[in-house]
């Protein structure tokens, strides 16, 4: 079975095919445009721009895969910017429609969760029950998966996501649109002990997070040594305690739902999910734990196609008339 995937939601045009070999999925086709670059200028994502760039990109997309072979579509029906959300819906609609195949919707959030089923060399499946940590530019979640397409919401920020939060100090530092690999790359140069700051939330009950307190005292810390901010050290010192001081929240909560669920497996899905430091941390606390841990390759961390037609391989049996998918329906996963 090859499935079709598209996925507009953001500001990234993608398309991909994905093939079902012996219930694993192998990526044939992986196209992605980042409309990043167009974006820059205003500082963040404009959604007019953004659907118009979709519909500018997506058709070269589609000539480039031999529709002919596909056997289902899977587009992204939510959440994300509705006059970009709509650009791929109709276009997975009319696609259905022509060609006679099933089209399946699919959550934006699940396909960021399924990534971590496109196999890859060393892969295996998981088993269940998981642990999830969701990070993205708009979601950080924990989330207990006890089967496929059954998730729990364990906890969420109660404030800005993990990601916003790296583009927030990114803007902060004068780094360009997006921010998170670049707040990133100056952490390398960092000592991450030069700012203590603060871990709301660490070791609360619960599974909420904060992170717009953390924010703050990135500011106030910028502030406080003005005269130092062009000082590339200090910068570098600043963007490390903060991914630092991230990262240390999202390790103890992950702990603390490995402890109360006994899982099988971690997972780490969406955007953030490329940061290195997570990564690493969020693999030895798999290790000391003595579970799986799975986090997508950086090719299909970030927004892409794959992993929605990975989703939809899953959800294929919920299938839905072309005729009667809404193009902004903001699907929340939990209840599909
Ligand atoms: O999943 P994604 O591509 O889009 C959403 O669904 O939101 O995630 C984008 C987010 C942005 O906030 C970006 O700054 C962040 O992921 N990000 C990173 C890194 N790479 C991307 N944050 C920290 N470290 C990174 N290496
Ligand atoms: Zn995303």
């Amino acid at each position: 079975m090859r499935i079709l995937g598209i996925e507009t939601s953001c500001d990234e045009t993608a398309l991909a095919v994905v093939e079902e070999v012996d219930g694993r999925l192998v990526v044939r086709q992986n196209l992605v445009y980042s409309q990043a670059q167009k974006h820059e200028e205003f500082g963040g994502v404009v959604p007019e721009v953004a659907a118009r760039l979709h519909m500018e990109k997506l058709m070269d997309l589609v000539a480039e895969v031999d529709v002919g072979t596909v056997d289902v579509i899977a587009v992204t029906a939510g959440p994300g910017l509705p006059p970009a959300l709509r650009v791929g819906v109709e276009c997975a609609k009319t696609m259905a429609w022509l060609l006679k195949k099933p089209l399946v919707p699919v959550s934006h959030m699940e396909g960021h969760i399924y990534a971590n089923w496109l196999v890859r060399e060393g892969w295996s499946e998981p088993e269940f029950p998981i642990v999830v940590l969701l990070v993205s530019g708009g979601h950080t979640e924990f989330i207990l998966m006890k089967g496929h397409g059954q998730f729990e919401r364990l906890g969420e920020t109660i404030d800005d996501a993990a990601g916003e939060a790296f583009d927030k100090v990114a803007h902060m530092l004068g780094l360009p649109y997006p921010g998170g690999p670049q707040v990133a790359k100056l952490a390398l140069r960092g000592d991450v002990r030069s700012f203590d700051f603060p871990r709301a939330m660490r070791d609360s009950a619960g599974y909420e997070v904060s992170f717009s307190g953390l924010k703050t005292a990135v500011l106030y810390a910028l502030r406080e040594n003005e005269e130092r901010i062009e000082d590339e050290g200090f910068r570098a010192d600043i963007a490390a305690s903060f991914e630092e001081a991230v990262v240390d929240v999202l390790t103890a909560k992950m702990e603390r739902a490995t402890l109360e669920f006994s899982p099988k497996a971690l997972i780490v899905a969406g955007g953030v999910s490329a940061n290195v430091v997570l990564r690493e941390r969020m693999e030895q606390l798999a290790a000391k734990h003595g579970v799986k841990f799975l986090v997508p390759e950086f090719a299909y961390t970030l927004d892409n196609a794959s992993m929605i037609a990975a989703a939809g391989y899953f959800r294929r049996h919920q299938a839905v008339d072309p005729r009667t998918l809404a193009s902004d329906s903001h699907l929340d996963f939990t209840k599909l």
